[in-house]
This record gives C-alpha cells, structure tokens and sequence, in this order.
C-alpha cells in the first residue's frame, strides 16, 4: 500500500493539463468512485492497527495534493481563458465566409456550350483515357501518318493494335457519338485533353477543348461558316469578324483555320495579334467521308461539318490574360477578379 501511495503521489506531482476534460479526467480516475485514491481508502479499512496511523497521514496528504493539483489547473485555466476574453475588440466586425465563385475556365466553357445550346447543340462527353480507334484511326489518320506524332501523345499501354492513351482531342467524342448515333447529329463536346507538351504561356500539357459535330442531308461549308460567325459574335461581341485560313486535318476536307479579328486592337494590330489583326480561334472544316464511314453513317446520302476550340485560348482572348499558366495556379488575388 505505502509503494502504491508514493506512486500515485509522482503521478499527481508530474501531472499537468490544459483543458477541462482533460482535467475533470484525471479527477475522476483519482477522486471518481471507481478512483485510484477511493480505491486506496476502501483497502484501508482492512489495514493492521499498528500501520493505520501512519498509512491516513500519507493518505490524506494524498489526498489534498490531489485536490490541490485540480484547483490550481482549472485556476490557471480559468485565468488564461479571462485573458482570452479580455484580448477581443468585441467591436470588430466579424469575418464572413466567402461565397464560392465559378472558376474562369468554367465559366467559358459554359458560355461556349450554352451559345451551340441555343442553336440546338446537345453536349456529349466522352472519356479521358481513350483508345487509339477514337483518337485517330476512326478519324482518318493513317498508321504512320505524322499528325500523330505532331500529338505528342501520352500512351498507357501501346502493346496491342490498339493502344490505350490519354485523348489529345475531344474529337474522339465525335466518334463515339456517330457510332451510337444516326444523323441529323448537333453536338457539342467539352472536356478535357491531354498532350506531351512543355509548359509555357501558351501552351500546357492538360488543358480543355470544345468539339462541335453537324451531320445531316445537305450541310454545306457555308452552313459552317454562318454557325462560327454566330458563335464569334456571342462570345466576343457584335463587332468581331472572321476569316477563314485553309488548312490540314485529316478528319476534315476541306480543313480551315478560322481567326477572328483581334478583340483588343479592333483589328488595327497590336502585340496581342503580332500586328497581324487576327487572332487564330480554332480549326474546323466538313467532315472526311472516311470518317463517317468509319462509324457507319452514309457518306453518300449525309455531310457535315466539325470543328474545336481551346477554352483557354477563348478565356485569355476574352479576358486579355497573358499567361494561361495564371488559370491554373489558384491564386486567389487573380480569381476573385471574375
Ligand atoms: N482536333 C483538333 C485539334 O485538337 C481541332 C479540330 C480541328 C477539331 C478541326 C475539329 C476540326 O473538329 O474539324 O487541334
């Protein structure tokens, strides 16, 4: 008994606590019901008489530095609180949750959608990590053709005959779109796209396109091209013209390049345009007949055209950005501003 009240008395020495359940729990397991020290008294009941006197002195000094020991914490506590309290200015104003805001590159490609939206453009995704059919055999790029190569792709498995690889397009969910369906088709495709590329101001490894597909009896280019002057003049303004440059791509023939006149020099050239007046947009042209062959749709009877965009691009043009590494950083000094 005398060796179990000298360690309980180190216990009591060495203890030390900072909040009140820590405190109120260590009250309990010494002064509780269940208690070391009730415990201690219980057995000293059945102490020989000889040792009783001095076991209740030892006891009882146990007993009080114990109680002493929880005064003293929940004071100290008690005075680290008040000076707690008395430190706030309660006249301050308080501080408010900010309210989340829509994410630049969200906010345009939504813009972008909601303009092929209204002219009866459902959206269609498809998947990230894509197989080679939908990134480029179905969309007409031969074997060894060196547009794939010019992809710079990251592949995931390139064993079989028809490796697995992050899409470098969202033209691929053209594909999947025409395989699961017959014309007319009005889709657009937003979503993200992946490429081996060095980062810089202008480009990025990871960044996001939007794909437009149109196929049904009779689309003309000049349906093409009153769409993207549509589309031009809602997102830049009523001002904007567009010229259209030809161009290659192996799933469209003939292939075009589509500028629009410069957003901040009206045209007039500056640095932003390379004092050209125009600033390159996207690529577009009518879809190959291969391709739609290639998913099952009659190349005799329906035309169309396809055509895609990058979202940073539109969003640095839009909002006179000079680095698009800036919408991908998350600072939110450059955020708060849209
Ligand atoms: N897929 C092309 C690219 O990533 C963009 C593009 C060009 C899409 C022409 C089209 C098109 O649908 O017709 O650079």
């Amino acid at each position: 008994m005398n060796s179990k009240i000298e360690q309980l008395l180190a216990e009591v020495e060495k203890f030390t606590a900072d909040t009140e359940q820590k405190i109120e729990e260590f009250r309990i397991a010494m002064l509780g019901k269940k208690g070391a020290l009730t415990q201690l008294f219980d057995d000293f009941k059945t102490v020989s008489v000889e040792q009783k006197k001095e076991l209740g002195q030892k006891l009882n000094v146990l007993k009080n530095k114990a109680q002493d020991k929880i005064k003293e914490l929940k004071d100290r506590l008690g005075e680290s609180n008040k000076g707690l309290v008395l430190d706030v200015d309660k006249t301050l104003p308080g501080v408010r949750n900010g309210v989340g805001t829509r994410h630049p590159l969200s906010m345009v490609k939504n813009e972008i959608v909601q303009i092929f939206n209204r002219l009866g453009y459902v959206t269609a995704e498809g998947p990230e990590i894509e197989d080679d059919w939908h990134v480029f055999s179905a969309l007409n790029f031969a074997p060894d053709h060196p547009a794939r190569d010019m992809q710079d792709t990251f592949f995931i498995n390139s064993d079989s005959d028809n490796p697995i690889l992050l899409r470098t397009h969202t033209s691929s969910v053209q594909v999947r779109v025409m395989e699961k369906q017959q014309p007319p088709i009005r889709v657009v495709c937003p979503g993200r796209v992946f490429r081996n590329e060095d980062i810089s101001a202008r480009a990025h490894c990871i960044f996001h396109q939007v794909e437009g597909l149109y196929i049904d009896e009779n689309v003309s280019f000049a349906d093409m091209k009153q769409t993207l002057l549509y589309f031009t003049r809602e997102m830049f303004g009523e001002n904007v013209e567009i010229r259209l440059r030809p161009s290659y791509f192996p799933f469209t023939e003939p292939s075009a390049e589509m500028d629009v006149s410069c957003t901040i020099c009206g045209g007039k050239g500056c640095n932003i345009c390379k004092h050209t007046g125009w600033l390159e947009i996207m690529g577009c042209g009518m879809v190959h007949p291969n391709v739609l062959e290639a998913c099952n749709i009659d190349s005799k009877k329906y035309s169309g055209f396809a055509f895609g965009m990058g979202v940073e691009r539109i969003a640095c043009l839009k909002y006179n950005i000079p680095d698009l590494r800036m919408l991908l950083e998350g600072d939110m000094r450059f955020l708060r501003q849209f």
